[in-house]
């Protein structure tokens, strides 16, 4: 497989007068079309990918896609723009590229709502965003001039680069894992458990836009440094960050993870309970299930299914229901949206939830978040 790259910092700018704002979500798109991580993507979806991806899940080539990848702008700037303009895009004043525009078309975000989020409930996250971005949509190929800062310099690895790093750490299978989460005892237990079988762990925190009660990706990301420095053999993984937004679409998203992480070079993806879910809107298992669509010579990447994970009282260690006989009453379950309510409210969890020294990092970066207001 060749990933589709469509970097070129000498490209030659348009000199038409069309800009178009790039909001975060689209600007972390425009990243991750150009660097391959969306390949076989190679700009923002046109009309009849965007249906295609919207009501089949693929696109109009048959290729796998469940996540529609859009490039919304305003009515008044939909105006001024024509198919076959090239425009700039443009973000905080500076211009990242240029787009080739194909399609000009109003988004139907009721019905994208319903198929991608499976409701049209504002209160999802995922669904609240989609209606607060502009209503049309601009579709075209496009060429990446200048790279977004890195967030996180020395964890940012381009797919290209991934791919060559685990050739050369003789990882002959990975396992891709994404989380928006402090790494608790039970997204441990199932990293572990895959790290039996398979040579390498790609530890692939989301780090682009999520919802305000997340924990924050600076939090975050050094919350993994102390779990890997203490806790997990140095040769078997590897930390990188990926920048994308974070769209809580529950089933299609972890169809959506897991495309990207085979583009970066992993073999496998694990996919636990209600993965990229938020709130009730997913049963705990949609997002394994919808792996059934699909081949896995089609996805080009095979999920690693785990159960709910808990911590057993009686086992004394991290088990599921498939492995532990003992009753709900003996399980502590838990979960990064527990983690952060408790710490929240100001009770240190205990060690069957989080390492101590990720609690201890999550409390002093909450506690400075609070400071800094
Ligand atoms: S996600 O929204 O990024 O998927 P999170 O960081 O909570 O959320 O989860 C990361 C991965 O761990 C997902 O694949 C999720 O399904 C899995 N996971 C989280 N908690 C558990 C648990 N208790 N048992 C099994 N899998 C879990």
């Amino acid at each position: 497989m060749t990933l589709v790259q469509r970097y070129n910092p000498t490209y030659k700018m348009p000199t038409s007068k069309f800009d178009i704002e790039l909001d975060d979500i689209a600007l972390s798109d425009l990243e991750l079309i150009a660097n391959g991580g969306y390949s076989p993507i190679e700009g923002f979806l046109d009309q009849a990918d965007y249906e295609a991806v919207v009501n089949t899940l693929r696109l109009t080539n048959g290729a796998v896609w469940s996540i529609p990848i859009t490039l919304p702008v305003s009515a008044k700037v939909a105006e001024v723009l024509s198919i076959g303009d090239e425009a700039r895009l443009i973000h905080d004043n500076s211009c990242y590229g240029a787009i080739e525009i194909s399609s000009i078309f109003v988004a139907d975000k009721e019905h994208e709502a319903l198929q991608v989020y499976g409701t049209n409930d504002q209160a999802h996250p995922g669904v609240k965003k989609l209606f607060e971005r502009q209503p049309v949509y601009i579709g075209g190929k496009i060429v990446l001039t200048k790279k977004p800062q890195a967030k996180f310099a020395q964890y940012t690895f381009e797919p290209a680069e991934t791919v060559a790093l685990f050739k050369e750490k003789g990882w002959q299978t990975v396992v891709g894992f994404q989380t928006r989460n402090p790494v608790h005892r039970a997204h441990e237990y199932i990293q572990k458990a895959a790290l039996e079988t398979i040579d390498g762990l790609f530890l692939n925190p989301l780090v682009g836009e999520t919802k305000s009660d997340d924990v924050s990706a600076a939090i975050r990301m050094e919350s993994y440094e102390v779990l890997l420095e203490h806790y997990y053999p140095k040769n078997r993984v590897q930390l990188g960050v990926f920048p994308a937004a974070m769209r809580y679409a529950g089933p299609r998203e972890a169809i959506f993870h897991a495309l990207v992480r085979k583009n970066y070079g992993c073999s496998h993806f694990i996919v636990g309970r209600d993965h990229a879910g938020v709130g009730d809107y997913y049963d705990t298992y949609e997002a394994q299930k919808i792996f059934e669509q699909f081949t896995i010579e089609e996805l080009g990447i095979t999920p690693l299914k785990f159960e709910h994970s808990f911590y057993c009282n009686i086992c004394e260690g991290m088990a599921t229901t498939k492995t532990c006989p003992h009753k709900k009453e003996n399980h502590i379950i838990l979960s990064g949206t527990k983690v952060r309510e408790m710490l929240r409210e100001g009770i240190v969890p205990p060690a069957t939830f989080s390492r101590k020294e990720v609690v201890e990092v999550l409390i002093k970066g909450l506690q400075q978040e609070v400071t800094n207001g």
